[in-house]
């Protein structure tokens, strides 16, 4: 059956056993009599060694890369001296290839259109086959993983998941990045961030959160930035800011450890990013005052190439200086009201500043983004008016102000982000299936 026949499963089978496994033919070698087939299944990889009559049929000797086969065979030990995935080989007795199980070969086979050194173009545009790689399918198996730990540490958290709705018509961060569409005889966007939802899902679920798609109309090139990026976002109830940082810190550490845990993620991480260690805790906590400080002192400049200075937005280029510079996971916190977003808590003891903190890793910069809810009504009513936002469509949003409000806060994730840094990877582009960004929607 097909269970069975899955190559990972095959891990157990002892040698001299003779057994049947299916899969693609993935890396070829062949030598006079004798030809090499790393068979692979999206489980594992075999060592198949096709000799003798075998390796004279026709389709042994016309065998092109990624075709599909059924084989037979021995198991044995490889040779000492020799290795093979799971130290073991097949000698091939008996093998079946369908006549459409076939792959190409010449100029289309797999190796020739996605070769190690096409341009970034190509392998975007060949996204389907560059994911059959090994490092484009290691990085989703860590990603498949990541997913799972963030859903185990929020079911032990004693969190609920919810899914609210992708088609909105209120705008999270700002209208720069909207994507708008005609929904009927109305506008709607795709959603920048749940956050709005999961905050009205407190009262009757408890602390919430949700793994979902979030879309941003970004108009640059980045190595960051996707148009449809996926978002693990949560909201707590009746917390304070120190709750939601120690909160923050402790599930990002959970989910690290958790998949530090499981071999095969920890070995595949490993390869990818070999000096990766799990960070040290506490993280360091900088305030946004000493953000500025710290560029002022190190000569760092802003865009425009002045000084920074107090109420300037710390642009990606500083704040990847800075973060690359200590080398280690920030919580910056305190950012001034007026460059963050409308419903934002103002800092009681300074209210120039927010309850707000982005988290920094190296290599990447901002992975997340959070911050304690404005939850007193007539406030809310005010900043909907300074951003300039008509509170109409908020209506919803608002009432969570007028029935019950708390102090309560929460954060997003940028999964491809967290993963571009855990996989040390150069852009997001690599850390999801199929990428979407300005002038790219396809495959
Ligand atoms: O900082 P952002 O815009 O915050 C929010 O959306 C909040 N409403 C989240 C919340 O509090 N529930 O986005 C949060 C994170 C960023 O730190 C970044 O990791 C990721 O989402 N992100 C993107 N990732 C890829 N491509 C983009 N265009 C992204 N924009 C934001
Ligand atoms: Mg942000």
């Amino acid at each position: 059956d097909d269970e069975d026949s899955s190559i990972k499963l095959k891990k157990g089978d002892q040698s001299g056993t003779r057994i049947l496994v299916l899969g693609r033919a993935h890396r070829i070698r062949k030598q006079k009599d004798v030809i090499f087939v790393e068979l692979k299944d999206g489980y594992g990889k075999m060592q198949c060694v096709f000799a003798g009559d075998v390796a004279k049929t026709y389709d042994a000797i016309t065998l092109t890369q990624e075709t599909s086969m059924k084989i037979y065979g021995e198991l044995h030990e490889v040779p000492a001296g020799a290795t093979a995935p799971l130290g073991r080989e097949l000698h091939v007795d008996y093998f079946w290839i369908d006549p459409a199980w076939k792959a190409p070969g010449g100029d289309d086979a797999l190796s020739t259109r996605v070769a190690p050194d096409a341009d970034p173009n190509t392998k975007l545009n060949l996204r389907h086959l560059t994911l059959r790689g090994d490092t484009a399918s290691s990085i989703l198996l860590v990603r498949d993983s990541v997913e799972f730990a963030f859903n185990s540490t929020y079911k032990e958290l004693r969190m609920r998941k919810v899914s609210p709705p992708a088609l909105v018509q209120t705008q999270v961060e700002g209208g720069a990045t909207l994507f708008e569409f005609q929904y009927y005889d109305e506008k709607a966007y795709l959603t920048q961030s749940s956050q709005l939802y999961l905050e009205t899902c407190l009262p009757s679920m408890g602390n919430v959160y949700c793994i979902e798609k979030s879309f941003r109309a970004e108009k640059s090139l980045t190595r960051r930035h996707l148009s449809e990026y996926t978002h693990v976002e949560a909201e707590l109830d009746f917390i304070t800011f120190n709750e939601l940082l120690d909160h923050l810190e402790y599930v990002m550490c959970t989910v690290l450890k958790k998949v530090m845990d499981e071999p095969e993620t920890a070995a595949i991480i490993k390869k990818l990013n070999p000096s990766f260690e799990l960070p040290q805790q506490p993280f360091m906590r900088m305030k946004y005052t000493e953000a500025i400080d710290w560029l002022v002192k190190h000569e760092i400049l802003t865009d425009e190439g002045k000084p920074h200075e107090f109420g300037d937005d710390i642009a990606e280029a500083a704040e990847r200086k800075m973060t690359d510079a200590i080398n280690k996971p920030i919580f910056l916190t305190h950012f001034p009201a007026p460059i963050k977003s409308f419903y934002m808590q103002k800092d009681a003891e300074d209210d120039r500043v927010t309850e707000s903190v982005d988290c920094l890793m190296p290599g990447v910069g901002e992975i997340v983004g959070g911050s304690m809810r404005m939850y007193d009504y007539a406030e809310l009513m005010q900043a909907y008016k300074n951003s300039d936002i008509d509170p109409e469509p908020y209506y919803w949003y608002t009432d969570q102000r007028r029935y019950g409000s708390s102090p309560h806060g929460g954060y997003g994730l940028g999964l491809e982000r967290f993963l571009a840094w855990l996989c040390n990877q150069h852009t997001v582009r690599d850390t999801c299936l199929y990428p979407r960004y300005m002038n790219r929607c396809t495959p």
